[in-house]
């Protein structure tokens, strides 16, 4: 993580300088003291350069004057139409151009000022240019052994100059948490498979509990004994046991803790090579990435507990291998899934659902929660449809779809709401089987997958995002660079932010007073892949919730680190629904 410091604008000495600028300010005042602190050269150099200010529009000027190294003009377009995304993407461009340098300034006083509230506010223009410089200052090079070290980014913190540093100051750990959890999401997601069985997934994930998230995993004998015969049908050809991870962030007051829990559900195939309805050879290798729905989900449970968030969010992934060989499922086996209903698996390379389906279906059994998004790359058929612009969105609830898509386009995330249908659902009945696992032809693939997720939410308030086009990118973007994009992190983020958090006050309760006294200790940075004390202390489950034969704890693979019990299996009917 870029180190970020927020300053008085003062001269750097040296290193580079960064001025981010509307097209209307080309003649303001902000340019003109920057040309005479460096001695004229400015503005006859980006006339030179005809630099305009225009959107993603970046000058490089070398020796501007002074101590300085380089000072690099970035355009913001139109001062009506600047946002919090376009200082991010200022961001970016600071850091991919300037990566060689050692020192960089950015002259954060050109790009604030928009309108917006809250989190979108253009006062908080210098964490939103922080925070668009550490995302794209990611990689990946954990592999590279042979890297000269002129070809290494040099660039290890930022200065950024504003008028008001403490307020930035104050708000810049959350905004750094979500990025830690975007690069833990990037991170899981460029790892190769032969390093990220789901037995690494899991043990990576126990770190989380340095955070304050509780982490428990189950291993292969527990699943059994939970009945996963769908998702286990997928991991039974492979010598890599699977595992499942319950992940519970807790971050609201403990004594009112009866409310439900609002879960996230990612799919975890840490490769996929389609089992015995094998893949062709060209392009599988991008099949370590079908673990990213799984990744997206930890990565936001990181964000969420390192920023303290004020909900309480479940999070659960499935991590499977899908592999051929003398003990995989065939096509035609008969499976029977942890809901009790049987599928007839036509295609083994339609694995990703046959994950989802016990993971949804235990999660709405064992925690009712007020609603659940899933994540996966799950359908090729979505990339044909949308391209990779729009995650692919499938909902069974208006309100849930317009705030995903809401979140989404705040944070440049996109998703697209697809349609479902008793059409497409009779594409999956099977003759012999409750369901099968594929429809007819490939004709709406996306949408029968997701016709068949839906078999298993069993009433609840439910989204899938379908994830396979936009998880990794083959081309650098102003705030991700090329690869595991991590998308969904900060825009599942944004969706907890705006609807889940400090609603507290707002419930016709006793304890309102009480509670929304109880605000949050702060934010605390995810110091997460560093050794330390921890953030917080993991706070213990409720202990008023009854344990259920059915969603029993996990006993084979239990960490040490978490002897805490699984709580509640279906919580008592009395309890109050809160959306
Ligand atoms: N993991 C794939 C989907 C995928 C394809 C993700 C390309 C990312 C890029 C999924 O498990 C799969 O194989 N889906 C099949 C479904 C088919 C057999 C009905 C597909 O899309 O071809
Ligand atoms: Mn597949
Ligand atoms: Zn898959």
């Amino acid at each position: 993580m870029l180190d970020i410091a927020f300053a008085k604008p003062s001269t750097p000495e040296s290193g580079a300088l960064v001025l981010p600028l509307a097209e209307e300010d080309l003649g303001g005042p902000l340019l003109a003291e920057w040309d005479r602190l460096l001695g004229g050269h400015l503005l006859r150099g980006l006339a030179a350069a005809e630099f305009k200010g225009r959107k993603g529009q970046a000058v490089s000027l070398y020796a501007p004057g002074g101590g300085l190294s380089r000072l690099l003009l970035v355009g913001l377009g139109k001062r009506e139409a600047m946002d919090a995304a376009g200082a991010e993407a200022a961001g970016g461009a600071a850091v991919a151009a300037l990566g060689r340098e050692g020192i960089v300034s950015i002259d954060a006083r050109g790009a604030g000022g928009w309108a917006g509230s809250g989190a979108a506010a253009g006062h908080l223009a210098p964490v939103h240019l922080a925070l668009g410089a550490a995302l794209r200052s990611w990689r990946f090079d954990r592999y590279r052994t042979k890297e000269k070290p002129e070809d290494k980014p040099r660039l290890t913190g930022i200065k950024i100059l504003c008028d008001d540093p403490a307020a930035a100051r104050a708000e810049w750990p959350a905004r750094k948490a979500v990025a830690e959890g975007v690069f833990l999401t990037r991170e899981l997601v460029s790892e190769p498979a032969n390093v990220l069985s789901p037995p690494e997934f899991a043990d990576r994930l126990r770190k989380l509990e340095k955070l304050g998230v509780e982490v428990e995993v189950f291993g292969q004998k527990d699943l059994e004994k939970l009945g996963f015969g769908s998702m286990l049908c997928v991991s039974q050809g492979s010598a890599q046991p699977p595992r499942m991870v319950v992940m519970r962030w807790n971050g609201t007051d403990q004594k009112k803790r009866d409310s439900q829990p609002i879960a996230f559900i990612g799919k975890g195939v840490t490769f996929d090579t389609g089992g015995i309805s094998i893949k062709p050879a060209g392009g599988m290798e991008d099949m370590k990435w079908d673990m990213a729905g799984a990744g997206v989900v930890s990565g936001l449970m990181a964000a969420l507990a390192g920023r303290r968030a004020k909900a309480d969010v479940v999070g659960i992934v499935g991590l499977v291998e899908n592999m051929p060989s003398g003990t995989a499922t065939r096509p035609g086996d008969v499976v029977t899934s942890y809901s009790g209903q049987t599928i007839e698996v036509i295609n083994t390379d339609a694995e990703g659902r046959l994950v989802l389906a016990d993971v949804l279906s235990y999660c709405k059994k064992r925690f009712d929660p007020a609603f659940m998004v899933n994540l996966a790359t799950l359908t090729g058929a979505i990339i044909v449809a949308l391209g990779n612009e729009h995650a692919g969105l499938f909902s069974n609830d208006d309100g849930l779809a317009r705030r995903i898509e809401e979140a989404g386009r705040a944070v440049g995330e996109l998703a697209w709401r697809m349609p479902m249908g008793e059409a497409y659902d009779r594409q999956i009945r099977s003759d012999i089987a409750d369901m099968k696992n594929v429809g007819g032809g490939r004709a709406g693939g996306s949408i029968t997958a997701a016709q068949f997720i839906q078999r298993f939410v069993d009433g609840c308030p439910w989204a899938h995002l379908d994830i396979a086009g936009v998880a990794w990118s083959g081309k650098d973007a102003p705030t991700v660079p090329k690869g595991a994009t991590a998308w969904g992190v900060r825009l599942l983020d944004r969706l907890v932010a705006d609807h889940h958090e400090g609603r507290v006050a707002a419930e016709p309760e006793p304890a309102v007073a009480e509670a929304a006294a109880v605000s949050g200790a702060g934010s605390a940075s995810a110091a997460l892949l560093s050794e330390g004390t921890p953030a917080s202390e993991p706070l213990a489950p409720s202990p008023d919730a009854p344990a259920a034969p059915a969603a029993a704890p996990p006993s084979e693979v239990a960490s040490p680190a978490s002897p805490t019990p699984a709580p509640a299996a279906r919580r008592p009917a009395a309890r109050r629904p809160r959306r």
